[in-house]
């Protein structure tokens, strides 16, 4: 068991390389907690997950809800081994349409939402505690209509790299995940029409070496090494899972 006696966060637990994640997690001996809004996702992830789990609601996007996820965590467990700061979303627009508004929503959930986790989570966080982010491959690979979203996992990045600073002299490791092309909700919820996404699809399907989408799992697998002590050497960094499409 890799996660024996741990307890563990992960924000954006309830659907896709989370709810795996979680999953994983527990059945490596972790106490999890997980954080999303959507109640029908809320409440389908505390069915498959069972009572072991605790599931909690929030916006990441705003502070005050963080800081109250943290209150309700620091009240019934007292401390944090491990944050999977997880939780994102994307919205598809070329140049000429984004709008300011598609801009703030992006960057509040992707960037800030993931800032304010850390910051409100740190106090709870023990030596030897474990923060990993989810990144993108979109950090090293340009993607038409996909600027913003991008943005935002390069802006992630460079936190791994502050907030590893930050954390290491506490003995608290800071690193990222970086997947590629998941078969996740993710891409139903970027706003492209179903013929759009299957074109989308079929086009990145040829860009990836491995010539396929990723799972869940496969990135879940990933996060665990980062979270457990056998990553116990690596802060700052970034571990891509991409079947190869930023780096081939
Ligand atoms: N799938 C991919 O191809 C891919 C590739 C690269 C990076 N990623 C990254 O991987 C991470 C997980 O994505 P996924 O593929 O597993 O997508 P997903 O299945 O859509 O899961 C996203 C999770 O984030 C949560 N979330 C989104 N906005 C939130 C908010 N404001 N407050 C709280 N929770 C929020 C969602 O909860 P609700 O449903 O309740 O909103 C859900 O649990 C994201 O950071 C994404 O950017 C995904």
């Amino acid at each position: 068991m890799k996660l024996s006696n741990k307890i563990a966060l992960i924000t954006g637990g309830t659907s896709g390389i989370g709810l795996e994640a979680a999953r994983l997690f527990r059945d490596e001996g972790a106490t999890v907690i997980i954080v999303g809004q959507n109640p029908a996702r809320l409440q389908s992830a505390a069915s498959q997950l069972g009572d072991g789990v605790t599931v909690l609601r929030g916006d990441v996007s705003k502070s005050a809800e963080i800081e109250d996820i943290v209150r309700q965590i620091g009240e019934k467990f007292g401390r944090v081994d491990v944050l999977f700061a997880n939780a994102g979303m994307g919205i598809a627009a070329p140049l000429e349409s984004v709008t300011e508004d598609q801009v703030d929503t992006q960057f509040n959930v992707n960037f800030k939402g993931v800032f304010f986790t850390v910051q409100k989570v740190a106090p709870l966080l023990a030596k030897g505690g474990s923060v990993v982010m989810t990144t993108s491959f979109l950090n090293e690979v340009g993607s038409p209509g996909l600027s913003i979203l991008s943005a935002t996992k390069a802006a992630v990045r460079s936190l791994v790299r502050s907030l590893g600073a930050e954390l290491a002299p506490r003995g608290i490791r800071v690193n990222a995940i970086s997947p590629g092309p998941i078969s996740t909700p993710f891409h139903g919820k970027l706003g492209l029409s179903e013929k759009q996404l299957n074109e989308a699809a079929a086009t990145i399907e040829d860009q990836i070496p491995l010539h396929r989408f990723g799972e869940a799992e496969e990135v879940a697998k990933a996060a665990l090494f980062l979270a457990s002590e056998e990553s116990s050497f690596m802060t700052g960094s970034e571990l891509v899972v991409d079947g190869g499409i930023s780096q081939l």
